[in-house]
């Protein structure tokens, strides 16, 4: 679905993303993980068009590259960022709406931006505005706006960021009902490892903007490669959680 070819990207004399390649396969749930500064939120900005780069990035058979922000949301990918962004004195159903006008140029569906706020579990906050809610609100109505714009392709940036054990599993859970009942593919940077080997199909591991290792989530947590440059020895008897 979306694929990723011989993609560079310099900032200067930086190297933040080298000579990567990789496939994204439509249905699946795809992690990225690596060590800060690792070039993963770079790879999205690619991807959605904030910079040129070197190289190509197709989806569903398309060169995306170098297209206009809008349009590769047209095309059917949305993103949300790494620091929760909102319309502060917009209400939830105001922003989700937002979302949905930025999807479909024709308008926007009220009964569709009415089933994201239900299913996002955001329906008694509706008509809050957004600067009230908490952080796990603020997520929530991020990824909800994103869902908004009926993406084939969701690309999620350390979602789970400064949560607590009970929002991780709320957030699990909202993620692979996106993927099961939504029928969306996602791509998930995250820095917990045991939310990518539970929700991923497989997993990309970046180091210094290079392919590290990648494949299913459980090799690549035990791949020595890995343990030794992104994990720690720390970890070298199991995966982290
Ligand atoms: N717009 C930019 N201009 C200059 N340098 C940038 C820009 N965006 C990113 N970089 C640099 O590129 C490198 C990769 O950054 P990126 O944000 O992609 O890392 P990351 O893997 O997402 O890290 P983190 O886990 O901390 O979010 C870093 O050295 C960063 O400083
Ligand atoms: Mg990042």
């Amino acid at each position: 679905m979306l694929k990723a070819i011989h993609v560079t990207k310099k900032f200067g004399e930086l190297v933040a993303v080298n000579d990567l390649s990789f496939d994204v396969e439509k249905g699946q749930i795809f992690g990225i993980a690596g060590p800060n500064g690792a070039g993963k939120s770079t790879v999205y900005n690619l991807i959605t068009g904030f910079f040129p780069f070197d190289g190509a990035i197709e989806f569903e058979g398309r060169n995306i590259s170098g297209m206009p922000t809008h349009r590769i949301a047209q095309l059917g990918i949305s993103r949300t960022f790494q620091i929760p962004r909102t319309f502060p004195s917009l209400t939830v159903e105001k922003s989700v709406g937002v979302g949905s006008r930025f999807g479909d140029p024709g308008g926007f569906d009220r009964n569709y931006v009415d089933r994201i706020i239900d299913f996002m579990g955001l329906e008694a906050v509706r008509r809050e505005t957004t600067g009230q809610l908490n952080l796990l609100g603020k997520k929530k109505l991020m990824i909800g706006a994103a869902l908004a714009t009926r993406p084939k392709l969701l690309m999620l940036d350390e979602p789970m960021a400064g949560s607590n054990t009970s929002e991780i599993k709320s957030l699990m859970h909202l993620i692979q009902a996106i993927n099961t009942d939504l029928g969306v593919t996602i791509i998930i940077i995250e820095h917990f490892m045991k939310v990518l080997t539970e929700l991923t199909g497989t997993l990309l591991i970046i180091q210094t903007g290079t392919k590290l290792c990648c494949g299913d989530p459980r090799e690549v947590t035990s791949d020595p490669r890995v343990i030794e440059s992104y994990l720690g020895e720390a970890y070298a008897d199991g995966i982290p959680s």
